[in-house]
């Protein structure tokens, strides 16, 4: 892939967090999300790519744009696959809560995981502890080698997890072994990232969260040498048979990084929509303009670029209910 791709893939990005950022706080996050599907899949034209949804908003028959199997881009250029999360926190754009990013990852054909929508089971850090734990182990000794590796005591690190009643007995363990915990609310993309900013303070981030979410973070802590491992947690006869039919044959697997985002050219971006902790949200200006941050990467070059975007905005609302 070439590198300009990146930069187009971030306007895909950067339309969808103008899109969805007019609803922040609404309390709708249906017409947050659909404001940003719309944004995308019309940005996504513009880029040079033969590309199709590997992760997306759903089945064909499911979701009207942006539906696994759809052909994007210009037509032109490198045969692509792509994933795509166009709010990554409809629950945080619709409250106004920290965190929610749109979100995009491409890589050459057959090189990400279609991961089903279904739970998974993840564990993510940042290069200092790649390679060195493992998600089969009991977490009270993930913890124990963490610290080993980070030369910290366990009360020291931080570990990041949604606020779940599933989580209730990983939780049980993190506060009778005394780690600092940091608990989301939702967006798990971000909270997965969090271990590969060191400003962040975040040390891991376990427990469980969407599948294609978890390959959207893997495309990116693969571009930071950071690590996510992953499996999935079919819960159902239904969910097992749509694990195979996406050709997994092991679900119960866990999953390394090659196995959801395979080769070594993976280009991953985000936008903010409300504000976070490695990026900003949209802010709108006087005289119709608007300010995004985003960051975009590559794995080829392990580039890590941020891009402060001053844009003009069109003349008409971005505003219309979709539900
Ligand atoms: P949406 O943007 O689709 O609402 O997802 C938000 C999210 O928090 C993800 O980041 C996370 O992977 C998933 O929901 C967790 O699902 P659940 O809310 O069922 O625990």
């Amino acid at each position: 892939m070439e590198r300009e791709l990146a930069l187009e893939i971030v306007r895909v990005t950067e339309l969808a967090a103008l899109a969805s950022g007019r609803w922040m706080g609404l309390g709708d996050k249906n017409s947050a999300d659909g404001a940003a599907v719309e944004a995308m899949r019309r940005m996504l034209d513009s880029v040079s790519i033969r590309g199709t949804v590997v992760i997306g908003e759903g089945e064909m028959d499911e979701a009207p744009m942006l539906y696994i199997g759809e052909e994007v881009g210009s037509r032109q250029g490198p045969e692509v696959d792509v994933a795509v999360d166009p709010v990554e926190g409809t629950e945080l754009v619709a409250k106004g809560l920290n965190n929610a990013l749109a979100v995009i990852a491409a890589a050459p054909k057959g090189q990400l995981l279609h991961a089903p929508d279904m739970y998974m089971e993840k564990l993510a850090v940042g290069p200092a502890l790649a390679g060195k734990l493992s998600l089969l182990d009991p977490i009270e000794t993930t913890l124990h080698k963490a610290a080993a590796a980070l030369n910290k005591q366990v009360t020291d690190l931080t570990v990041t997890i949604l606020d779940r009643q599933r989580h209730e007995e990983i939780m049980q363990t993190l506060r009778r072994v005394g780690v600092r915990i940091k608990l989301l609310s939702d967006g798990d993309v971000a909270g997965a990232l969090a271990p590969a900013f060191p400003e962040s303070g975040i040390d891991l981030y376990l427990g469980s969260g969407g599948a294609p979410e978890g390959v959207l973070a893997a495309a990116a802590l693969c571009c930071m040498d950071g690590e996510m491992q992953g499996r999935l947690l079919p819960q159902t006869e239904e969910e097992l048979e749509r694990c195979r039919a996406m050709g997994i044959a092991d679900p119960h697997k866990v999953l390394s990084m090659e196995d959801m985002v395979g080769g070594e050219d993976v280009i991953f971006a985000a936008t903010g929509i409300t504000p976070g902790e490695f990026l900003s949200g949209v802010r709108y200006l006087p005289g119709q303009r608007a300010e995004t941050d985003s960051v975009v990467m590559r794995s080829r070059t392990k580039t890590i670029r941020y891009i402060r975007t001053l844009h003009s905005l069109p003349n008409k609302p971005l505003l219309a209910a979709t539900s």
